[in-house]
């Protein structure tokens, strides 16, 4: 039986939002779009925070058309969470300032987790804030440019085992005032492998006790956030790949801070087509192509599958529809009765890792240059 408890039902302030219980979806690329968004809040009751994907403000600025498609919200959507990544400050400070005069979202958060080899191999990414004075400079300009939105930021523990950044970055970022702070308790050389290190996000709490630090990292089920802020102090918790294919982890996430473990969903096959069909058809009203939106589906089939006894021909036959009714007919061949399967918990996503981290030449050289990142760095990045 689950365990919940209701003394960690605390709320998380993120500048003038109050975000009840303090849960976040992380913002995955190509994944947390308006639709997902959606699904996951419609689980939730509409509490809880959830992240866009990623938006490259040089990208943004240039008002390139897919960005600007990118950062459409749903009406319901309260508050608007906007992720950017950006390398310039400058570029930075014109992005914020954009999304704060034009209404384009009410709260910010800023990438610097991205392990990305094309990426780090500019300094972007995971590698900067190595350089503690272009993270300073960026999150100054950002802060100037938002005016009363609040900026947040989200980083990996730093680039290596022997050049973690984690500390000094939280402390950077509450000397330029920043809002809270996201650690992913990975460095960029683990990428997704291992385990998280739950240890330093305990660290940055004590490290800066000023704001509001989140956890994030391998938290896929509502008992480990619950695990997460206890063994932690954590004010919150950031959940990605868990919710991958699951996006009523989110009812599960609101039922253990409320302490109703008896509000755990755990669907029946028959449910879970439901909500695939449901995905795939807010991805088609938001592309504004139907066939669109069952194409981009295809990569959450697995997802929604695991664990499932569906056999391999079926799963290969549903990961290439193109229509919804292509994607309905085969779902109901399936022996729709199962039960939610226990091989459906545990880890999904990327879960590979330990790469050598590649950066810049001389980029570990000194912390404290001024060096600029290279524009390239900015350029069609996913992940984080
Ligand atoms: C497919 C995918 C896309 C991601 N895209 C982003 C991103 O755009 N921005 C970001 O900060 N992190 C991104 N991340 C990292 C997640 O936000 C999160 O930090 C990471 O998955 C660890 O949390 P988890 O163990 O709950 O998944 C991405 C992760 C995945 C798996």
């Amino acid at each position: 039986m689950p365990t919940a408890s209701p003394t960690v039902n605390t709320t998380l302030p993120i500048g003038p939002h109050a975000v009840q219980p303090p849960v976040v979806l992380a913002p995955m690329a190509g994944i947390t779009n308006a639709p997902f968004r959606t699904l996951c809040r419609e689980y939730s009751g509409g509490k809880g925070l959830f992240v866009s994907e990623m938006i490259t403000t040089r990208a943004l600025v240039e008002r390139n058309e897919k960005t600007m498609q990118l950062i459409r919200f749903d009406a319901s959507e309260q508050p608007r969470s906007i992720q950017l990544y950006g390398v310039d400050p400058a570029t930075v400070g014109k992005a914020v300032r954009m999304i704060a005069e034009e209404d384009l979202a009410d709260h910010i958060d800023l990438n610097f987790g991205c392990p990305v080899p094309k990426v780090t191999r500019k300094g972007g990414g995971s590698a900067l804030p190595f350089k503690r004075n272009l993270l300073r400079a960026i999150l100054r300009e950002a802060v100037a440019g938002a005016g009363d939105l609040p900026v947040t930021m989200k980083m990996r523990k730093g680039i290596d085992d022997d050049h973690i950044t984690y500390l000094d970055a939280g402390r950077i970022a509450v000397e330029e005032g920043v809002t809270a702070i996201a650690l992913h308790g990975r460095t960029a050389a683990q990428h997704y492998g291992g385990t998280a290190d739950w240890e330093a996000i305990a660290r940055l709490k004590e490290h800066v006790p000023e704001i509001p630090v989140l956890g994030n990292g391998d938290i896929w089920s509502a008992d480990d956030a619950l695990r997460m802020v206890r063994e932690t102090g954590c004010d919150g918790v950031v959940v990605g790949r868990g919710c991958l294919g699951r996006p009523w982890l989110f009812a599960d996430l609101v039922a253990a801070f409320e302490g109703r473990p008896d509000g755990y969903v755990r669907p029946t096959l028959r449910e879970v087509a439901d909500a695939m069909v449901r995905h795939a058809t807010l991805l088609g009203e938001w592309i504004g192509d139907q066939s669109r939106g069952v194409i981009d589906f295809r990569k959450h089939v697995a997802w929604y599958l695991k664990g499932f006894a569906v056999g391999s021909e079926m799963r290969r036959r549903l990961a290439v529809t193109s229509t919804l009714e292509e994607l309905r007919a085969g779902l109901d061949e399936l022996d729709l009765d199962q039960p939610w399967p226990s091989g459906a918990d545990g880890p999904r996503g990327r879960t590979s890792g330990n790469n050598r981290v590649v950066l810049p030449d001389g980029w570990l050289k000194d912390p404290y240059d001024c060096a600029g990142v290279g524009e390239d760095a900015e350029l069609d990045t996913s992940g984080g």
